[in-house]
């Protein structure tokens, strides 16, 4: 019986000093389990004289109950120890963490809501195109020096990843008649080695209105009005003569800038043989159209100097738009 007694206290004693569940599980199988030490009192007592046996194994029976009682509690002590510790009401909650806008689509945004507000349509193009969408209709022919201008990827299908958002413009006026008044955002891809001020995908904004009356000083009216609302009332504007094979007359578009000027559009009155490659009558429609490079309006704005910031997805630059 003194036996029983001290393998009582030696069960309590090792109880209280069980932390984890895992021990507490090991501790059960070494005392309680079938090859346990309370399984081999129970194999003693056969040994024992019949009239020591019956008292023994009541005591061993007490001894039983009593561990697994104990042990029983032990385990809830943890469970309920681990309730307490998962929902703690006294601690602050966890904020989600907020997602937002990239400073290339917040800029799409501002751009295209401000042409919004002149009566544009905001529409979508494709960024895989065919070579008539993207030269052959915009009046650039498959000899013309100027296709080196657009250098463009090529797929082994015949396709091509657009070089300019001005494939829209085919698109439009091919499905449509006039007037047309459009926006068209989206991404273009030249094979540009990637630097500070290049990348082989950006983003570019087209615009075009084709009405039967549609003047050179509408176009400037719009783009200064168009500029003067993203970067202020005292910016100056200039044109410039320049060429694209789809406009005629075509302009380079400078704002000032510090001491300087900074480039930050094409644009020009529509090519007649664009309207002709669309199907429209070039002798009852005029219009005009523009292409501006998002990054760049975008690293003007908020004074970034590498485009490749854009793409690279760093939280620490994203999270200060
Ligand atoms: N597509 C021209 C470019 O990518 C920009 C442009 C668009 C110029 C429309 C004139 C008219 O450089």
């Amino acid at each position: 019986m003194t036996d029983l007694k001290a393998l009582q206290n030696e069960i309590a004693a090792k109880l209280s000093e069980i932390k984890d569940v895992q021990s507490l599980e090991s501790l059960r199988v070494a005392y309680l389990g079938r090859k346990g030490k309370v399984a081999d009192f129970f194999r003693e007592m056969g040994s024992l004289p019949a009239e020591e046996r019956r008292q023994f194994g009541q005591g061993l029976n007490q001894l039983k109950e009593f561990s697994e009682q104990a042990f029983n509690d032990k385990q809830k002590s943890f469970s309920s120890s681990k309730i307490k510790s998962a929902f703690d009401e006294t601690l602050p909650g966890v904020r989600p963490h907020l997602g937002r806008l990239h400073p290339i689509t917040q800029t799409i945004q501002e751009i295209t809501s401000i042409f919004a507000q002149l009566g544009f349509e905001v529409v979508d193009g494709r960024e895989i195109e065919t070579e008539f969408y993207n030269f052959t209709a915009l009046n650039i022919q498959l000899d013309h020096p100027s296709r080196d201008a657009f250098d463009t990827f090529y797929t082994d299908q015949g396709h091509l990843l657009r070089s300019q958002t001005s494939t829209v413009q085919i698109r439009v006026m091919e499905n449509r008649k006039p007037p047309v008044r459009i926006i068209a955002p989206g991404k273009v891809y030249r094979p540009d080695a990637v630097d500070a001020s290049h990348s082989f995908m950006f983003h570019q904004i087209e615009g075009l209105l084709v009405d039967d009356r549609t003047t050179f000083s509408d176009l400037k009216g719009i783009i200064y009005l168009f500029l003067r609302k993203l970067f202020g009332k005292n910016i100056k504007m200039r044109f410039k003569p320049h060429f694209f094979p789809f406009t005629e007359p075509s302009v380079d578009v400078d704002i000032s800038w510090g001491k300087g000027w900074l480039e930050v559009l094409g644009a020009g009155q529509v090519d007649p043989a664009v309207f002709k490659a669309v199907g429209y009558n070039p002798a009852k429609v005029q219009g005009f159209a523009f292409g501006l490079g998002v990054e760049r309006i975008a690293m003007l704005k908020y004074g970034i100097k590498d485009i490749r910031l854009f793409f690279e997805n760093d939280q620490r630059f994203l999270e200060q738009f």
